[in-house]
């Protein structure tokens, strides 16, 4: 299986847009050795020829650009994406559908719960109905059992259920259910590989440490240093748990849980500008570092 990051920040991206922080400025200004970054999303593949879209970040346009093999150009209207997952119905997961319009109609692969979300609040489905044939929803199940993708036939998936937060437009903001954030268990026939991929991951149960444990290379939510991270930087007051993102540092976060896989490539992406690991020369970049632990960038490519 190929892995293709298309965007690597968190909402907002890096520099975010109205952001003048120390890190997002210094970007800017060329005083921090950082790289840029946009929203963040990937691209999946078992030949790589056909790929699978998992979020569709506002920056898509872009993202589509920097990878040539996206645009294949075998008739006069082409693309290389064959599908959409989402993880959920966030603002920076699910945008870019309404800047591929133009070429529906596109299957698109989500919980109920996400449906929902973006049949009401944010009602993508309803409007791109008006293009095309629109998107076409296929329903993901939480039973973890494998389903399959007809264009990519050598992965399998699985969806398991994670205790993150719903948007901020959601009726389920601040009392999140099972199908609103969904982790991917993805498993290349071939090689007998297997990819854990949560974005947005706000606490980690039994459950979880044992598909973690299954995996090969787990790409997991790298939003925030500090659960206080927002409100050192001055820039808000949201706590990364308010957020449903668990912070890297700290008793029981994501840097203690991930001692518990030294057999597994380590990989952190949704990452916000506040978060100290994006810059090349921190203190904490440097402890990832040693811990055997990396920071994902827009356009690293990781095989399965
Ligand atoms: C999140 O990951 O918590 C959201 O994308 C934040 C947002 O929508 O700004
Ligand atoms: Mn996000
Ligand atoms: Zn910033």
């Amino acid at each position: 299986m190929q892995i293709r990051v298309l965007g690597s920040a968190a909402g907002g991206g890096f520099p975010q847009w109205n952001c003048n922080c120390r890190q997002c400025a210094g970007v800017r200004n060329g005083s921090l050795r950082a790289q840029r970054r946009t929203q963040s999303s990937i691209a999946l593949s078992d030949n790589g020829v056909d790929w699978l879209l998992c979020n569709a970040s506002p920056d898509i346009r872009a993202q589509l650009e920097s990878f040539p093999a996206l645009q294949p150009a075998r008739r006069l209207r082409d693309t290389a994406l064959v599908g959409v997952i989402l993880m959920d119905s966030q603002i920076d997961h699910c945008t870019g559908l309404l800047s591929l319009r133009e070429g529906c109609p596109h299957s698109v692969w989500c919980t109920e719960r996400v449906h929902q979300d973006l049949s009401s609040g944010f009602p993508l489905f309803n409007m791109l109905a008006h293009w095309n044939g629109g998107l076409q929803w296929q329903p993901i199940s939480l039973d973890r059992e494998p389903f399959n993708i007809d264009a990519c036939p050598d992965l399998s998936f699985r969806a398991i259920p994670l205790v993150s937060n719903a948007p901020p437009y959601s009726p389920n903001r601040g009392n999140p259910q099972p199908g609103d954030t969904i982790g991917l268990f993805i498993e290349d026939r071939r090689s007998g590989q297997a990819l854990f991929y949560a974005p947005g991951l706000g606490q980690i149960d039994d459950e979880l440490l044992g598909w973690m444990d299954r995996a090969d290379c787990l790409l997991l939510d790298g939003t925030l240093w500090r659960d206080d991270e927002m409100r050192l930087s001055g820039v808000g007051q949201s706590l990364g748990r308010d957020m449903g993102h668990l912070a890297q540092s700290g008793p029981g976060g994501m840097l203690e849980v991930l001692d518990g896989f030294p057999r597994q490539r380590k990989v952190l992406i949704h990452i916000n500008n506040t978060n100290p690991i994006l810059d090349e020369d921190s203190a904490e970049r440097t402890l990832l570092q040693r811990r055997g632990i990396e920071v994902a960038y827009d356009g690293m490519s990781i095989e399965l």
